[in-house]
């Protein structure tokens, strides 16, 4: 079978042509191949959104014509996971999706907008969500810090009196800096859009699913909430602490009809970044168990996790803290 963009990475290696390209790549850019190891089931395309604009895409476009004899092939069907739709599964509902410009946010707003449902997209990158709205002209964009309360209050009013339910996806990443050495800055910063924000949120859209009877809530949390060694303590404290106001929550409003679970993903090729200034000792105190992820997933594969437990399909799940993480949390 012809090697195209949607190839995996695996496949390409596995091929004498492809992999003297792929290695051929990586020896030009100075890139160690065991940098691959994690990413092997990923389609090639993927290396765009993993290399932070490293690669652009016409280094893939590239690649598949060298492997194909100067020519880009017909698609061919993909080998490895392909995300299926539920028509009509958020028909008639609401959503409210946070980080909604980019990666598992921009995978989860995709996914429910073509299900039918009516999305309010919020992040403070307003560019990007501009080309959510091209390639999705129904879905509705509010830019903004979700920091400020100014930015809450204008997601709830282009919601309207209507909101079905809340994907709290925003986030960024710590320095992996240990207590230690943290900073006041990256503390109030990280524990402030993943840990504060979700809960402003929540706390705005609570009274009118309370009036509803009816609602669904999914706060993104993190390998690094289910354990003490995949990130710094910054990030750590905030992705525990959103477990926490997720079961709370539960256990609060279980009985009024509103569902409010979790998702923790492992590695996930989106891109997020990392802070310019990394702590050298974390860094290197949290290396080899970063090594031990079994692979990276796409933003789509989170959807699919995000999306189901949104969705009437979870009617019975509360309180729930979903790994979504290939299996790295029970390693
Ligand atoms: N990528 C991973 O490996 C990974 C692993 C575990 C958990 N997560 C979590 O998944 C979520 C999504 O991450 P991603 O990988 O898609 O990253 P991403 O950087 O692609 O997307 C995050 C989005 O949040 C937005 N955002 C950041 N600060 C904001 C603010 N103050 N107000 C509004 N929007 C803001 C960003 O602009 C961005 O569009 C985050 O909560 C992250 O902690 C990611």
């Amino acid at each position: 079978m012809a090697l195209t963009a949607h190839s995996t990475i695996g496949e390409w290696l596995e091929d004498p042509t492809g992999g003297e390209l792929v290695r051929g790549l990586l020896a030009q850019s100075g890139a160690d191949p065991e940098s691959l190891t994690h990413v092997l089931g990923l389609p090639l395309q993927q290396l765009v959104t993993l290399s932070q604009g490293q690669m652009p895409q016409s280094v893939v476009d590239d690649l598949v014509r060298a492997a194909n004899g100067g020519e880009i092939p017909e698609a061919t069907e993909a080998t490895g996971w392909v995300e299926q739709i539920t028509p009509g599964r958020f028909t008639g509902k609401t959503v409210i999706v946070t980080g909604a410009a980019s990666g598992i946010g921009k995978a989860t707003a995709s996914r429910i907008a073509r299900e039918g449902g009516r999305v309010i997209a919020s992040d403070i990158a307003a560019e990007k969500l501009d080309v959510l709205k091209s390639e999705f002209p129904d879905v509705i964009t509010v830019a903004g810090d979700l920091t400020r309360q100014d930015a809450i209050d204008a997601v709830l009013a282009a919601a309207g009196d209507q909101v079905d339910a809340l994907a709290n996806v925003a986030g960024i990443n710590d320095d992996f800096s240990p207590a230690g050495e943290t900073t006041d800055a990256v503390w109030d910063r990280v524990i402030a859009i993943n840990l504060t924000a979700p809960f402003k949120l929540m706390r705005a859209v609570l009274p009118l699913m309370e009036k509803a009877g009816r609602g669904s809530i999914l706060n993104v949390s993190s390998e690094a909430g289910l354990r003490g060694n995949a990130s710094g303590n910054a990030y750590t404290a905030s992705k525990h602490g959103i477990i926490g106001v997720t079961k709370s929550a539960a256990f609060m409003y279980g009985p009024k009809g509103i569902r409010v679970n979790s998702v923790a993903p492992g590695g996930v090729a989106t891109g997020i970044p990392m802070p310019p200034q990394m702590s050298e000792a974390g860094s290197a105190r949290l290396a080899p168990f970063q090594q031990a992820i079994p692979s990276l997933a796409t933003a789509e594969h989170l959807a699919a996790s995000i999306t189901f437990l949104l969705s009437d399909d979870a009617v019975n799940i509360n309180g729930a803290v979903l790994a979504s993480d290939g299996g790295w949390s029970v390693q």
